[in-house]
C-alpha cells in the first residue's frame, strides 16, 4: 500500500475503512492533535463537521469522549454507525445470513443469477417492482446506475430492511451497502472529483456486500475482545452554524470543514442517499444543500445572508472583488460563474456563524485544530482559506496559535504566453486555535 501523507495506513484501516469520503483526512492526522493537545478520558472532543467520522473513531480508540455533528444525513448515518461499538457479532451473523439468503432467491426469482454461477446475462426480467420513483430518478445524476446493479441493490436494500427489525443493526448494514454502492457498484468514481466511469452491465452486489459486512463484524468482534472504544460518543444531526445539540461544553475540536472549492457533497453522495431513502425529491435535496455551508455555486440560493456576516473584513471583500474583476474581465456571464464571488462571502460568513455559536459550547483554554485547504477554484483568484480563517475566527474569540502546513496538492495548470503550462501548488493547512480567556 502507498503510505503517503494523506494515505490511511494499514493499521488505521478497521473501522475507518467501512464507508470513508475520499479525501477526508486520515486518523493518523487526528492523532497527532489529540497527542499535542494532550487530551484524555477527563477531555470532550468535538468535530461539528464530523462526515464520516475519522475524529470521532480515533476518539473512541484513544478513550477520548467525543461528540460530532453534520448537517448531511447521510454523514450523520455513517459517523452514527463506526461510533457504536456495542452490537452483538453474533446477532449480526444471524441477520446476515438471513438477509444474503432472502435477497439470493428475490433475486433469482427476479433472473438475477448468482454471479459466480452466472454464465450469460438473461434480458428480460419484465417487471420486477423494484425500481426509484420518478422523483427520486430526476436526482439520481444522469449514467451513475445501470439497471442490473441498481435492481440488485434495491432487492438487498428492502431484504436488509425486512431482516433487520432494530435500527442500530439495520443502519450497520446500511453502511455496508453504502460500500458495496461506492466502491463498485456504481457507475462513478472519484479522482478526487466523482466522475462519469464506463456503465456495468452487471455487478456482484450481493458478493461484496456479504464480504464486506462479514469483514465489519470481524472488526467489531476484534474491538470489543480488546477492549477497545469504551468513551462515549454522540453524533448528531445538526448545522454546525448553530450547534443547537452541543449542550456540554468540549475541551478541543478536531475538524475539516467544507473548503470553498465547488465540491458538492450531496453530489458525491447522491446514490447512497438516495438508495437509504435519506431524501427522495428535489425539495428534500434542497434542503440538505440549504443546511450546509455555503462552499460552492449549487448550494447558494437567493434569501442566503451569511455573506453579510463578514461584510467588515477588508481582506475578505478584497478576494471576493478580485474574482468579480476577474469574471469580468474574461467575458465569462454563466449564472454559476456570476454566483462565484458570492460563494466565498457565505462561506466565510457561514464560518464566522460557525465560530459565534461555539464559542459558548467550548471551555476555557480549549484548543481547536481546523484542516482547511486554500483554494483557486474561483478563476484561479488564491482564496488563503487558513489566513481568512484565523481573522474571522478572531473577531468570535479565538486566538491563532499557528497555522501549519498539512501538505500540498497539485493544482490546476495554468497557460499563460511566457511559460505556456505551469503546475501550481496548493496549500493545506491546519489552523490551530485557542479560546480566548
Ligand atoms: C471535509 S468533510 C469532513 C470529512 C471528515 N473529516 C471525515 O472524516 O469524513 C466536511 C463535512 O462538513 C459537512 N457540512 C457542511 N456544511 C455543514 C454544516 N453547516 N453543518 C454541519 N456539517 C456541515 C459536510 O456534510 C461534510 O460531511
Amino acid at each position: 500500500m502507498k503510505t503517503g501523507i494523506n494515505t490511511i495506513q494499514r493499521d488505521d484501516l478497521p473501522v475507518h475503512h467501512w464507508y470513508r469520503f475520499v479525501l477526508s483526512y486520515p486518523p493518523h492526522l487526528v492523532r497527532q492533535f489529540t497527542g499535542r493537545f494532550d487530551l484524555g478520558a477527563g477531555d470532550r472532543l468535538l468535530d461539528p463537521f464530523c462526515g464520516t467520522g475519522t475524529t470521532l473513531v480515533e476518539a473512541k480508540l484513544l478513550g477520548i469522549p467525543g461528540v460530532g455533528c453534520d448537517a448531511h444525513p447521510l454523514a450523520v448515518l455513517v459517523s452514527s454507525v463506526k461510533t457504536n461499538f456495542d452490537l452483538e457479532p453474533d446477532a449480526l451473523r444471524k441477520v446476515l445470513r438471513r438477509t444474503v439468503a432472502a435477497a439470493q432467491k428475490t433475486m433469482s426469482r427476479h433472473n438475477l443469477a448468482a454471479m459466480s454461477m452466472e454464465t450469460a446475462f438473461i434480458r428480460d426480467e419484465g417487471d420486477t417492482g423494484y425500481r426509484l420513483n420518478p422523483e427520486e430518478e430526476k436526482i439520481l445524476p444522469t449514467g451513475f446506475m445501470s439497471e442490473r446493479p441498481l435492481l440488485r441493490l434495491l432487492i438487498l436494500r428492502d431484504e436488509i430492511e425486512r431482516q433487520a427489525k432494530e435500527g442500530e443493526i439495520r443502519d450497520f448494514f446500511f453502511v455496508a451497502l453504502c460500500h458495496v454502492i461506492a466502491r463498485g457498484a456504481g457507475n462513478f468514481a472519484f479522482g478526487p472529483e466523482i466522475y462519469r466511469t464506463k456503465a456495468k452491465e452487471d455487478y456482484d452486489v450481493l458478493g461484496h456486500f456479504a464480504r464486506q459486512a462479514d469483514l465489519m463484524i470481524s472488526e467489531l468482534e476484534a474491538l470489543q475482545r480488546d477492549g477497545l472504544g469504551g468513551a462515549s460518543c454522540e453524533v448528531h444531526a445538526d448545522d454546525a452554524r448553530e450547534l443547537r445539540s452541543i449542550t456540554e461544553p468540549v475541551t478541543a475540536v478536531i475538524t475539516s470543514p467544507p473548503y470553498p472549492n465547488e465540491k458538492d457533497y450531496t453530489r458525491t453522495t447522491r446514490v447512497e442517499s438516495l438508495l437509504l431513502k435519506l431524501f427522495s425529491d428535489r425539495a428534500d435535496l434542497r434542503g440538505v444543500k440549504e443546511s450546509l455551508l455555503r462552499s460552492n455555486t449549487r448550494n447558494v440560493f437567493v434569501n442566503d445572508r451569511d455573506g453579510d456576516e463578514v461584510a467588515g473584513f477588508a481582506s475578505i471583500r478584497a478576494v471576493c472583488e478580485a474574482i468579480e474583476n476577474r469574471r469580468m474581465e474574461l467575458g465569462k456571464t454563466s449564472g454559476f460563474e456570476r454566483l462565484y464571488h458570492k460563494v466565498v462571502a457565505h462561506y466565510f460568513g457561514g464560518m464566522r456563524r460557525h465560530f459565534r455559536a461555539l464559542h459558548s459550547r467550548t471551555a476555557a483554554g480549549a484548543k481547536l485544530a481546523y484542516v482547511v485547504g486554500d483554494q483557486l477554484s474561483f478563476l484561479m483568484v488564491p482564496v488563503r482559506t487558513a489566513a481568512l480563517l484565523s481573522e474571522v475566527a478572531a473577531a468570535e474569540g479565538f486566538d491563532t496559535c499557528g497555522i501549519e502546513l498539512w501538505r500540498e496538492r497539485v493544482g490546476t495548470k495554468v497557460r499563460n504566453s511566457a511559460t505556456n503550462a505551469k503546475t501550481v501548488r496548493v496549500a493545506e493547512e491546519i489552523l490551530i486555535l485557542e479560546k480566548r480567556s
